[in-house]
């Protein structure tokens, strides 16, 4: 297992953080980790805003459902997907505009989303720790107000950043057997692994070091999908440019 590997399988979401700020050549360092990551075409469509105004944040952790991380976090960014480049892009070049394909939307987030974790994990082999914020997405007209975005940008999520001011337990993933297929699809092992995981969540939750609860996989994610439904992304999107054939 080499160091990178080991920073990799070290990962738990950090919400708790020291009153420590974050070296801006570090800052740097992490933010140039995120732009390394692979990205579809080399579209690179992807904004970070940083958020340092009080006000901003206690905007947009209100926006997250009450999340205080937001307003504490020594850092704290919302990652965009962001198509105004490519746009420029297909403008200067005589290519047409952008017309809120489907195809262009997954392209945007997906690099986003490598973004987002390549910042995090390069945060986290620093001895920093963090947190996704996908909260922001309750009300994403209000954060993109609040941070002025214009059309063919949406935030995706917010990422804390800080010094680690709490110890947490790591959060066992599914056994790989259940995630893993060798060469076709295999549907009829999903039930028995997924209700073996269940028992070994539920073991966790009663014992880990806080938060302890009565719960488990099954029942965490069907009460978190079904309530998590924001049923004003689809015109939100559409009205900022995206997803529209
Ligand atoms: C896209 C995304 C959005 C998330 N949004 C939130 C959030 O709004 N608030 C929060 O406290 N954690 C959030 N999380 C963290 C997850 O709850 C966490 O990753 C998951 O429970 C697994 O725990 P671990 O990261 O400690 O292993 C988010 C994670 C991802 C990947």
């Amino acid at each position: 297992m080499n160091p990178i590997m080991q920073t990799m399988l070290n990962h738990r979401s950090i919400r708790s953080y020291q009153e420590r700020p974050i070296d801006p050549d570090l800052l740097e360092q992490i933010l140039g980790c995120g732009q390394a990551a692979s990205s579809s075409s080399f579209i690179q469509a992807y904004s970070v805003l940083r958020v340092s105004d009080p006000d901003n944040r206690k905007t947009i952790a209100s926006a997250a459902g009450g999340q205080r991380w937001v307003i504490e976090a020594a850092e704290f960014l919302v990652l965009c997907a962001d198509l105004q480049r490519v746009q420029y892009a297909c403008e200067k070049n005589g290519a047409g505009p952008l017309l809120g394909h489907t195809e262009h939307f997954i392209s945007a987030t997906v690099d986003t989303a490598l973004l987002a974790q390549n910042i995090l994990l390069a945060a986290e082999s620093a001895g920093l720790g963090g947190v996704f914020i996908g909260g922001i997405r309750n009300d994403p007209q209000r954060v993109s107000e609040c941070l002025e975005l214009p059309d063919q940008v949406y935030p995706v999520c917010g990422l804390c950043l800080g010094w680690p001011a709490q110890q947490v337990q790591q959060k066992p993933r599914m056994p790989l057997p259940a995630i893993l297929h060798q060469d076709r699809y295999r549907q009829q092992d999903l039930p028995h692994q997924v209700d073996d995981y269940d028992e070994q969540i539920a073991r966790y939750y009663q014992q880990r070091g806080s938060n302890v609860k009565l719960s488990n996989w099954t029942e965490q994610t069907a009460q978190a999908i079904q309530g998590k439904t924001r049923e004003h992304m689809l015109a939100f999107l559409q009205a900022r440019g995206f997803l529209r054939r």
